[in-house]
């Protein structure tokens, strides 16, 4: 996790109250439910009853996938299997002997964010998924040592983003292989550049002196899909992955470069070697859109959205048809942005709309201490942002979009991972992972929407945009201050109530309307303080109306629970394992690879792997009810 904003943004003590909670205004439910429904496809039928209706599940330690009585979860697609290229398909080979050229044919490791495109309704379709880093120790036969080009080329086949397809047979699950749609993106992925960066100056290197072509996504973390059909995955964690020697500049550290990477892919591939190429430095950090359907077309970097370390991108629908895309960056004090579409979306799915997300107005958002809000406008010449202050063009704008936004005095937030747009009242919610620097001596105190000191447990923010998703002000509270002893209580604070959770990362509305919540506590401090009542990390769902929580699933020993996708109708779950068995230091010894985690795989395995959990419910019924 990643800290470098030093700016002097606004904290609770220069602003206001942290007591209040500002009740959200309903007012644009049902126009907005219309208007967003299109971008979960077919929904299933409006609430009969209460949403909830499984039996909550117990904090875990096992080594296994929970899930409540009545249900049942199946696994596919762990790393290394392949993918289902036609003529392309290299088996996994449990002692991880695989080449880097057949890495780039299998699914990749720590699997991430995930979508489900519909070929045959809610029997047969695409995933698509992103992988987000590795972990050294298991992908190679001898984990780190003897560090080669041929490891270097492996862990870079091993990020970036999977398709594959998937169909319904008796019950159970499978990848359809080979399948023409079946498909890798990696670190070495031809993506063009669209919107105000593209062939920028401060983008062109020496392999591409036009600035219009990148190689590869990196730390694809989070993902939303568009109501055109394509998918949207985030660069986050991508600065740790540069070498900055002791030459970094002002605005290399504004982003949290450091002298050397512990991926150490700079010493085999000079492209990270910021000091050899600081430009490529520029080119990461963009969310990125993929058209799943076309397994010809080239995917891009939207850079109108923004440069940060996004976590991912989730689009609403205005009322006049334009886009808005709501993103957040996961780093420590870093913001929430949200971009408008100059255009409308075109009917014709990804053909039309080709240049949508390339042309329109990125806001960075300022929560204010009495429950507005304001999005500040990240447009070039406008207020700070001129030649004068570093920002030279619309280019520079977003290439420095941090920069841009420290400057415009946005409001600095405790880690923003997911969000998610509920389909009928057009809330916006966001998980703010947890932030335990907040109130630290030297950095930013609590305000009004990051309210507690040392936010071990992190929170839910939402908001409700003022008469439609383009509006420029908002009135916001909190959904959930998680691990707060008052939410055990029935006046709940807050509004929720029910099983204990902490880390919220994962956020994702189902059809018929659940919030579903996924945690990430870290391996560091998983079981220990306030975590030693949590069990492993796990999801859970929120009835918003009534605010109850129900814990839905626990993880395997080790893992991150993260992604989640709904077939349209409800009745199949996809959810993504990441890294089970991961070690407090990260990156496993190859020697004993099976020291804390045999899932999925058990006994025979020779080493965890990061997989999708399919759910199912026994009776047929939709999940969660
Ligand atoms: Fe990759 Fe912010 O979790
Ligand atoms: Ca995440
Ligand atoms: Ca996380």
């Amino acid at each position: 996790m990643e800290d470098s904003n030093r700016s002097g943004n606004a904290s609770l003590h220069e602003i206001s109250d942290p007591a209040r909670r500002t009740v959200l205004r309903l007012s644009m439910g049902a126009a907005a439910a219309a208007l967003y429904g299109p971008m979960l496809g077919a929904c299933a039928s409006p609430r009969p009853g209460p949403l909830l209706g499984f039996t909550s599940v117990p904090p875990s330690r096992l080594d296994s996938v929970i899930v409540p009585p009545g249900y049942a979860a199946q696994v596919i697609a762990p790393w290394g299997e392949p993918v289902g290229v036609p003529g392309a398909m290299p088996p996994w080979r449990p002692d991880a002997g695989h080449s880097a050229a057949e890495q780039a044919l299998q699914m990749g490791m720590h699997h991430d964010g995930i979508q489900y495109y519909p070929l045959d309704g809610s029997t047969r379709g695409l995933l698509a998924m992103n992988h987000e880093y590795v972990d050294d120790g298991l992908l190679h036969p001898d984990g780190r040592a003897d560090w080669s080009a041929e490891k270097v080329r492996k862990a870079q086949a091993a990020h970036g983003v999977s398709v594959i397809e998937v169909a319904q047979a008796h019950g159970q699950w499978q990848m359809v292989r080979p399948s023409r749609y079946a498909r890798r993106f990696t670190a070495a992925t031809p993506f063009a550049v669209g919107g105000p960066a593209a062939g920028h100056a401060l983008m062109r290197t020496a392999a591409d002196p036009a600035g219009r072509t990148v190689l590869g996504t990196l730390n694809n973390c989070a993902s939303g899909m568009t109501p055109w059909g394509t998918y949207l995955s985030g660069e986050e964690n991508w600065a740790g992955y540069f070498d900055g020697g002791d030459t970094i500049t002002e605005d290399q550290r504004r982003w949290g470069l450091r002298p050397a990477s512990w991926a150490r892919w700079g010493q085999h591939d000079e492209r990270f070697d910021a000091r050899r190429h600081p430009n490529e430095f520029h080119r990461f950090g963009w969310v990125v859109e993929i058209d799943p359907s076309d397994p010809g077309s080239t995917p891009v970097k939207r850079t109108a959205l923004g440069r940060a370390a996004h976590e991912g991108a989730w689009v609403a629908v205005t009322k006049d048809g334009r886009a808005v895309v709501y993103s957040g960056e996961d780093a420590a004090f870093e913001y929430i942005y949200k971009f408008v579409s100059r255009d409308r979306i075109a009917p014709g799915g990804a053909a039309a709309n080709r240049e949508l997300l390339d042309h329109g107005t990125l806001y960075v958002a300022r929560f204010d201490a009495d429950g507005r809000g304001r999005w500040l406008p990240l447009v070039h010449g406008q207020g700070p942002l001129t030649a004068a202050n570093g920002f030279a063009d619309p280019g520079e704008v977003v290439i420095k979009a941090r920069q841009a936004s420290d400057r415009l005095g946005a409001t600095r937030m405790d880690r923003p991972e997911w969000l998610a747009i509920d389909p009928r009242s057009g809330t916006v919610y966001c998980t703010l992972t947890n932030n335990s620097g907040r109130g630290a001596p030297g950095s930013p105190g609590v305000d009004a929407a990051n309210p507690r000191e040392r936010n071990t447990m992190g929170h839910i923010i939402r908001w409700q945009e003022d008469g439609d998703f383009h509006a420029t002000t908002f009135a916001w509270n909190h959904l959930v201050l998680a691990g707060d002893p008052a939410n055990e209580r029935p006046e709940a604070r807050g509004n929720v109530k029910g099983d204990f959770f902490g880390s919220p990362d994962g956020l994702v509305f189902d059809p018929r309307g659940l919030l579903w919540i996924q945690t990430d506590v870290s391996s560091s401090v998983m079981h220990q303080g306030d975590y030693a009542r949590a069990g492993n990390n796990q999801m859970l769902a929120c009835d918003v109306a009534t605010g109850e929580v129900r814990r839905f699933l626990t993880g395997p020993t080790g893992c991150e629970i993260t992604g989640a996708a709904f077939t349209p109708d409800a009745r199949t779950l996809f959810v993504n394992v990441q890294h089970p068995g991961e070690t407090p230091r990260d990156i496993s010894d190859p020697s004993d690879p099976m020291k804390y985690s045999r899932w999925p795989d058990g006994r025979a395995a020779r080493r965890p792997r990061s997989a999708t959990v399919v759910i199912r419910k026994l009776d047929g019924g939709p999940i969660g009810s």
